[in-house]
This record gives structure tokens, C-alpha cells and sequence, in this order.
């Protein structure tokens, strides 16, 4: 009996030494064998472990059985992670969510946790190191325990839109989700596009309008009332940098509409202007206002609905598809079809030399009333970005604005009337009436109301205006 019984522990054990003895060899050898299987696993783990977070066998799956395959180097305890049972010993050697995949239990103790002390933290999430997150307009790298990031200045700034929307300023700012996540130089560099206006052209002759009394400007005026279906609604730039050829255009519309007494009322292609405009090469790289207007009165343009914005407004790629040749009485004909070819009219809008509307309010006002809106140039400054509503004016923020983008700021916009209304701290307030071309989801409907007379962001510094070219038998 007490032999048997010796027998038995003795087989018991040796089967134990043998099972250990297979475990041990299996181990030595193994990774070896599997280091010249695919010595590029081992290599990257560390690698590998970032992007992992550390879930080898929710990622391999095999906690059934051993799997001498499914393994991987521990560095914190200096051994070889497996995931499958046979790893549930004293000294457990069992990759560090075995318990949480295999056995489903709750949490990593503290002590596995321990085992990770590389990595950054955010919002109470762990992040690997070499982790890359974007934060609105700047990135961080998780390095060496920390964030590393990037400092750009951000287009849209959720101090800034707190600040004007606590303050009483008469206007409330919006986060853009269009504008996320760009920086404040790439703001400037590609939402504006107007260079500053030339000495020729601020050495223009002011007109006046022949309207005389004052007294004849109501304290509402709107274009769109007046001239309904004749003038025309904010497009979108996108990030291509051409106001110049956006308002324009669209100031060259409206007038030849008017002109025409709607016989005319098709809105003209900035693309056109864009891809065509050979004295603006850089297109959507800026361009100054006065060669746009040189080519609506020597090339002309045709409707937008012929020669629609590109999806891709990067001038470079986008060869000039449309092309005229004058008639000898100075009337231009299209010598190409419509690049949207389902449009047939390919008729060539011309317009006058452009000219210099007073900076007086009252002048403009007068100019707007009688011949339709106006191409007004302005600055633009951080804040203006994030208007949603309300009577425009600049707020410096606490965030001091840097002489850095001086130079990209200038911007050209459409003024199309104005108005009265209690604005900031409850006074009456007079504003412009002046459309973007950030697309309708911008601003009031794609428009925006600033402050009038006060020539807020140099909007009344220069009032630029023109009239269709229309010959006689263009005449209705
Ligand atoms: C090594 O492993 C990687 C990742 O699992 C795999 O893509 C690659 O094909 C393997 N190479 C060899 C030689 O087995
Ligand atoms: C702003 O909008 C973006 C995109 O819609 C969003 O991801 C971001 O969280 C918003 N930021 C703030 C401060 O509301
Ligand atoms: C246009 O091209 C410039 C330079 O080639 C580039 O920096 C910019 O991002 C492009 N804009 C768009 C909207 O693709
Ligand atoms: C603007 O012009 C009007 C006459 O049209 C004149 O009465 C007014 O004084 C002028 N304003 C300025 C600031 O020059
Ligand atoms: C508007 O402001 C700008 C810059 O401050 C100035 O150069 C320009 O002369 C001003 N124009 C008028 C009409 O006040």
C-alpha cells in the first residue's frame, strides 16, 4: 500500500519534472525559433505596444491552449508574455490583460498598471508614447513621458468667441467647424485673397452719385428689395485666397442686371476671373481688384452657371477654359463652349472701367441706392472670422494680434445696403449690409453687418464700382 502510494507520487512527480522540463526547453527554444520566423515582431514591440496598448491576447486571442507562436517580449519583468493558461503559475508570466481578456475579470490591479508607467495621460485617458493627437490647429506627440506640441496660433479660438460672447459688443462669434482646426496664418493666407490696393487705384478720382438731398436715404435700404432676383447671393471661396475675383464678379452681376433692367441677371463666374485672368497668375494666391476689373472690361466674363467653380479652385492645375475675341465694335464673343456643358449660353459679360466711390458715408449710401451695390475693401482681423450675427466691429482681445499677417489681411466684400438698429450696450447703431463669400453657412445667410460711418476695418477707405458695358442693341 505504502509503495503504491510511493509509486504514485514518484510518477506523479516525474510526469511534474518532465512537464517542467518540456516547459523550460519549450521557452528557451522557442522564442529563438521564432525570432528567425519573424524577427520583425520581437523588433517592433515596443513599437507594436504603443498601438496596442498592451492587449496582446484580446489581439492574438489565444488563451485556450499554450501557443508557443502567440508571444511576445515582457520588458517589465524581463520575460516572454503568453496568453493562454498555461501561464497562470506563481510567477506568472501572463501578458497583462490575460486576467481582464481570458478571465474577464473587472480591472488590472494597480500593480499591472505599475508595470506602465511610460505613456502620457489626457483627459484621464491613457496615451502611449509616440501617441499623435490633433488639437484643433496643433498636434502633440507623446514623448518621454510628455505632450510635446506644437504652437500655432489657431483661426478659431474658443477664448476668443468666450470673451465676445460675454462681452455686450453687438455681435456674437461661432465656432466654424470649416475653420477648425487651421491655424490663424492659414486663415489669412487662404479664406481672403485681395492684395492691397495699389497707389493707382487709391489715386483714383472719387465721382459722387447725382442724387443730391440727404434727406432722400431711408434708414433701411436693401438691394435684394429693391431689385429682387437681380442681384446675387454669397458663393463660397473655400480655401482658395481669390476675394478679389469672388466680389468682383459679383459686383459686375448686379450692376449689369440693374443696368439692363433685368434683362441680364445671369451671376458671372469668379472661376473665370480665377483661371483666365493672366495679369492675376497667382489666382488663388491673391490678386489685386483692379487687374479683375481690367479684365471685365477687356475680356469679359461669362455666367457662373457656364463656368462653375472647380472642385479643386488651385489655380495652377486649373488651365483657362474659356476664351473671346472682340467683334471690332468692342463687344466680345466666347470662342470656346461652357466647360459646364450642360449650360449653352456662353454670352461674354463686359463692364466699364471701374471707379472710385467717395468715402463718405452718405455718398456710398447714395451710389448703393442708385447703381447697386459696391466692391468695398476692408482688413480683417482674428475675431471677424468667427461672427455669427449682429453689427460688426473689431474686439482686441486680451490675445494681442501679431504685425505677422499685416500683409495678408486685406479682404474685398460686397456692400449691398444698410440699416439702423440698437446694437452693443443697447445704443442705436448704423450698419453696412455687405455679403462674404464664406459660403451661406457663414455669418447672417453669408452676409454680415458692420458698423457705418466710422469706417470700421477701413471698410469705407475704398468703394470701388463699375458699369455693365452694354451696347445698344443689348439695350431691351
Ligand atoms: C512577420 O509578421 C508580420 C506581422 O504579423 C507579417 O506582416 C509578416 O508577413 C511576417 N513575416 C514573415 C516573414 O513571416
Ligand atoms: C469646434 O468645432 C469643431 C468641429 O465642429 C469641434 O470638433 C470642436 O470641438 C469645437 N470646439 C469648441 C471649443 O467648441
Ligand atoms: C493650393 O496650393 C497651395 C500651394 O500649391 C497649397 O499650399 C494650398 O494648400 C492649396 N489649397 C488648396 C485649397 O488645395
Ligand atoms: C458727406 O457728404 C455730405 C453731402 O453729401 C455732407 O453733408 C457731409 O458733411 C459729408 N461728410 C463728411 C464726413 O465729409
Ligand atoms: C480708414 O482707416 C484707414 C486706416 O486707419 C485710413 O488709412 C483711411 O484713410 C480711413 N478712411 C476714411 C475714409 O476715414
Amino acid at each position: 500500500m505504502w509503495t503504491a502510494y510511493k509509486i504514485l507520487i514518484l510518477s506523479y512527480l516525474t510526469t511534474e519534472i518532465w512537464m517542467e522540463k518540456q516547459y523550460l526547453s519549450q521557452r528557451q527554444v522557442n522564442p529563438g525559433a521564432y525570432l528567425t520566423r519573424n524577427h520583425t515582431i520581437l523588433e517592433g514591440t515596443r513599437f507594436k505596444r504603443a498601438i496596442f496598448k498592451g492587449q496582446y491576447c484580446s489581439l492574438f486571442g489565444c488563451c485556450k491552449d499554450r501557443d508557443d507562436g502567440c508571444v511576445t517580449q515582457f520588458y517589465e519583468v524581463d520575460a516572454l508574455c503568453y496568453c493562454d493558461t498555461f501561464c497562470e503559475r506563481e510567477n506568472s508570466d501572463c501578458c497583462p490583460d490575460y486576467n481582464s481578456f481570458c478571465r474577464e475579470e473587472e480591472e488590472w490591479s494597480p500593480h499591472t498598471q505599475s508595470w506602465y508607467p511610460e505613456g502620457c495621460l489626457r483627459d484621464g485617458q491613457h496615451y502611449e508614447e509616440g501617441s499623435v493627437i490633433k488639437e484643433n490647429c496643433n498636434s502633440c506627440t507623446c514623448s518621454g513621458q510628455q505632450w510635446k506640441c506644437s504652437h500655432h496660433v489657431c483661426l478659431v479660438q474658443p477664448e476668443v468667441i468666450d470673451y465676445i460672447n460675454k462681452g455686450d459688443y453687438g455681435w456674437t462669434a461661432q465656432n466654424y467647424s470649416q475653420f477648425w482646426g487651421m491655424t490663424l496664418e492659414e486663415g489669412f493666407k487662404f479664406r481672403l485673397g485681395t492684395l492691397p490696393p495699389s497707389s493707382m487705384l487709391l489715386s483714383m478720382n472719387e465721382m459722387t452719385a447725382s442724387l443730391t438731398a440727404t434727406t432722400d436715404l431711408p434708414e433701411f435700404f436693401t438691394a435684394s428689395y429693391k431689385w429682387p432676383g437681380w442681384t446675387h447671393g454669397p458663393l463660397d471661396q473655400k480655401n482658395c485666397a481669390a476675394s478679389w475675383a469672388f466680389s468682383t464678379a459679383s459686383v459686375a452681376a448686379d450692376r449689369i442686371a440693374i443696368q439692363s433692367n433685368g434683362r441680364y441677371t445671369a451671376n458671372l463666374s469668379p472661376q473665370n476671373l480665377i483661371s483666365c485672368c493672366a495679369k492675376n497668375r497667382h489666382g488663388c494666391n491673391s490678386g489685386s481688384i483692379d487687374r479683375a476689373w481690367w479684365f471685365l472690361r477687356k475680356r469679359g466674363l461669362v455666367s457662373h452657371a457656364c463656368y462653375p467653380l472647380f472642385k479643386d479652385q488651385n489655380a495652377s492645375n486649373n488651365n483657362c477654359a474659356m476664351a473671346s475675341r472682340s467683334d471690332g465694335r468692342g463687344k466680345r464673343h466666347a470662342i470656346k463652349p461652357c466647360p459646364n456643358n450642360i449650360e449653352k449660353s456662353n454670352r461674354i459679360y463686359q463692364c466699364s472701367p471701374p471707379y472710385r466711390v467717395s468715402s463718405n458715408e452718405s455718398e456710398i449710401m447714395k451710389e448703393i441706392m442708385q447703381n447697386g451695390p459696391v466692391q468695398a475693401i476692408m482688413q480683417v482681423h482674428e475675431d471677424f472670422f468667427h461672427y455669427k450675427r449682429g453689427i460688426y466691429r473689431h474686439i482686441t482681445s486680451t490675445n494681442e494680434e501679431s504685425g505677422k499677417y499685416r500683409r495678408l489681411r486685406t479682404h474685398a466684400v460686397k456692400l449691398t445696403g444698410w440699416g439702423t438698429l440698437k446694437g452693443a450696450q443697447g445704443r442705436k447703431e448704423k450698419f453696412w449690409i455687405a455679403a462674404n463669400s464664406w459660403g451661406k453657412s457663414w455669418g447672417e445667410n453669408g452676409y454680415f453687418r458692420i458698423l457705418r460711418g466710422v469706417n470700421e476695418s477701413d471698410i469705407e477707405k475704398l468703394i470701388i464700382a463699375a458699369w455693365g458695358q452694354l451696347t445698344s442693341s443689348d439695350e431691351p
